[in-house]
């Protein structure tokens, strides 16, 4: 059981780390680029590296920062990780709304990147006011977030094995949705779910139900 738990969680890792360093090299090396991203990139040849610079930087820190909890090296893994996610949060927005690929694919873009920085704002809040709880729940809701960019990916290259040329923009608008929002779905009910087992009275006596945990 640990065994396969520790293989899935290697297995995860191998693709994030390869998720973020090809979304870092593409920067320069975007010579494949399909036209849609080649027009993005000639109107903004600045601002769209530093967005994937920035954003595959954020696939490593995120993951780093959250597994350094409890350690000397969180608070600054943290502030590293949320300097760098305001930049790839910021220069997405723009990224999605010049020469949208589909209308749809760009609101799902734009609402991912708002999503990113409330949840970061809300988290860094939370930590100032020393709600540590709060924070947790912000963040791991973060990663949720910052998962999409690789679940967008392994959506894409899926789809072409099973959706018909023609339906591939109707995917992609669809993918710049589901790739984010399923996972934050998924983790705010299990935040939810954690959040009532631990409020749940543990034992029933005779009717009488105790609380053994205070509030
Ligand atoms: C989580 C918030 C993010 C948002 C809202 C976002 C948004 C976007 C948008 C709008 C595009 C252009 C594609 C299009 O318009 O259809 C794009 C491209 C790109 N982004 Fe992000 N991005 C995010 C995170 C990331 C992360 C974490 C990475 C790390 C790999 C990344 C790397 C890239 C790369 C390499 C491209 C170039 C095209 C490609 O490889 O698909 N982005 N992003």
């Amino acid at each position: 059981m640990a065994i396969s738990r520790r293989l899935i969680l290697a297995v995860l890792a191998a693709f994030v780390i390869y998720t973020a360093l090809r979304g870092i090299s593409e920067s320069w090396n975007n010579d494949g680029f399909p036209e849609s991203l080649a027009v993005k990139l000639e109107l903004m040849p600045f601002l769209f590296p530093i967005h994937m610079i920035s954003g595959g930087l954020a696939l490593l820190l995120v993951p780093l920062t959250i597994s350094l909890r409890f350690k000397r090296w969180h608070k600054l893994a943290g502030r590293i990780a949320a300097a760098d996610i305001l930049i790839a949060g910021i220069t997405a927005i723009p990224v999605a709304l010049q020469a949208p690929v589909t209308k749809i694919s760009a609101a799902g873009f734009t609402a991912q990147a708002i999503t990113w920085l409330v949840l970061l704002a809300l988290g860094v809040w939370n930590i100032r006011q020393g709600r540590a709880m709060a924070h947790r729940a912000c963040m791991l809701m973060l990663a949720a977030v910052t998962s999409g960019a690789m679940f967008f990916r392994v959506y894409l290259a899926l789809s072409k094995l099973v959706i018909p040329p023609n339906h591939f923009y109707d995917f992609y608008a669809a993918d710049a949705w589901i790739a984010w929002g399923l996972p934050l779905v998924a983790v705010a009910v299990w935040l939810e779910l954690e959040k009532r087992a631990k409020n749940r009275p543990l034992i029933k006596h005779n009717n009488r139900v105790e609380q053994m945990r205070p509030n």
